[in-house]
């Protein structure tokens, strides 16, 4: 296997972008990439696009195909592209598919994109197609929704190790004090624990602060050899752990539903690749689709011991220039969700913030980034390590 470093990133704006259609947006964030990399188009061997549900939200199927066609390099070039689908983790396993196609020798240049428009079907039509990444016969026939099937998982964290209804508000706090910094989240906007708690109620104890929004937007980056990255860059990304692991799709067959055993093993997996420990990695950009996801996320992948994610948040340990930053990006509650994306966003940022190009959000001395993307109520999970180092 060939070491594997990424030499381009791009990410559109996250928002409510009526204006703007899929298949531009994905062709902004292509391009965007490609631009970052100083290469050309028609060196790209081939395409990965993470997107969950473009039949359910926009009606078009296809969407390899489309985006090639768009993208220019379809008619001419013929390059193979493929639509790579896992939910909310349709962006982390489309940079799997890269970054494995590259390490294999199979291909040299290749994207690893992710999109998805969300906003042009109503809010009832969102929740049932997201709906869909559960366990369709057991949780969503039953009228179980996502911010349902994560107020389960809240509400037995609380019970089980004594979580707090405000530890959990900080989570979302502390994502919009980061977001404010990136110019591309969808809600840049201060907010308070108190403002969080007595929000519009969702699913107890989540009211709408604690939920990542509905959100349309793209993200791409260029993953080659990495004998060959200074040819095109010199600030390197190198990719040290590319993992990817599987739990139960629904939430009753599980252990204990307050640990995402799919985070847990991939998270190890991804260490031992690295040769590298919790306490190596200097920001992580964790899936936060609600509140409590982040609290467990952080805990299942070893930065804190099981029950203490809720007290570290509150305690500031995750906060930029805490113990780790956690998500200084904003996550996905401050720049918002659009589902086939977030994985490949996430990867944009740990690129930022290792070049040092993440402006007033940047942590400072970053040599280790993590990102984790989580598919459903955690049945699928992609982890990756980045450096600036490309190991041994
Ligand atoms: C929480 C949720 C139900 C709110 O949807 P909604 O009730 O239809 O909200 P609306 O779109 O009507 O928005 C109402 C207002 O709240 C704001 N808003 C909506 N969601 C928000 C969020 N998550 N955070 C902050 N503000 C939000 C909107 O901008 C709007 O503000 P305005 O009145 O000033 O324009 C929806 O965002 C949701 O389903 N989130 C979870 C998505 C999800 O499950 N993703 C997959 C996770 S694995």
């Amino acid at each position: 296997m060939r070491d594997v470093a990424i030499v381009g990133a791009y990410t559109t704006k996250f928002g409510e972008l009526w204006e703007r259609s899929l298949r531009d947006m994905v062709v902004e964030a292509g391009i965007g990439s490609i631009e970052d990399a100083g290469i050309d188009g028609k060196d790209i061997d081939a395409m990965y696009i993470g997107n969950m549900s473009g039949g359910r939200f926009i009606g078009q199927e296809h969407l390899g195909a489309l985006i090639a066609d768009y993208a220019g390099l379809a008619k001419e070039f013929h390059v193979p592209s493929t639509r790579v689908e896992a939910a909310c983790a349709s962006g982390g396993l489309a940079l799997r598919q890269a970054v494995m196609a590259v390490a294999s020798g199979y291909y040299d240049v290749v994207i690893a994109a992710g999109a998805e428009k969300m906003t042009d079907i109503d809010g009832s039509g969102v929740t049932d197609t997201l709906a869909a990444a559960a366990d369709r016969e057991w949780e969503g026939i039953m009228g179980a929704t996502f911010p349902g099937l994560y107020s389960m998982i809240a509400r037995l964290h609380m019970k089980q190790y004594g979580t707090t209804r405000e530890q959990l508000a900080d989570v979302a706090v502390k994502n919009h004090e980061n977001g404010i910094n990136n110019p591309i989240a969808q809600y840049r906007n201060k907010i308070t624990i108190d403002q969080v708690i007595n929000s519009t109620k969702v699913s107890e104890p989540f009211t709408i602060l604690d939920c990542s929004p509905v959100t349309d937007g793209a993200a791409s980056v260029i993953v080659v050899p990495a004998e060959d990255a200074r040819k095109y860059t010199d600030t390197p990304i190198y990719v040290r752990a590319s993992t990817q692991a599987s739990d139960t799709i629904s939430l009753h067959d599980r252990r204990d539903i307050t640990t995402l055993d799919a985070t847990v093993a991939a998270g190890r997996w991804a260490f031992e690749q690295a040769k590298l420990k919790p306490e190596d990695i200097d920001m992580v950009e964790v899936h936060d689709c609600f509140t409590i996801a982040e609290i467990c996320a952080i805990e299942d992948l070893g930065f804190f011991k099981k029950g203490d994610g809720g007290r570290a948040t509150l305690d500031g340990e995750t906060r930029i220039g805490g113990k780790i930053a956690v998500n200084p990006s904003g996550g996905l509650k401050s720049c918002g969700h659009p589902v086939g994306a977030t994985g490949i966003k996430q990867a944009c940022e740990a690129v930022y913030q290792l070049r040092g190009e993440a402006g007033k959000r940047q942590v400072d001395n970053v040599k280790y980034a993590m990102t984790h993307n989580v598919g459903g109520t955690g049945a699928t999970c992609a982890v990756h390590i980045f450096s600036t180092e490309r190991g041994q």
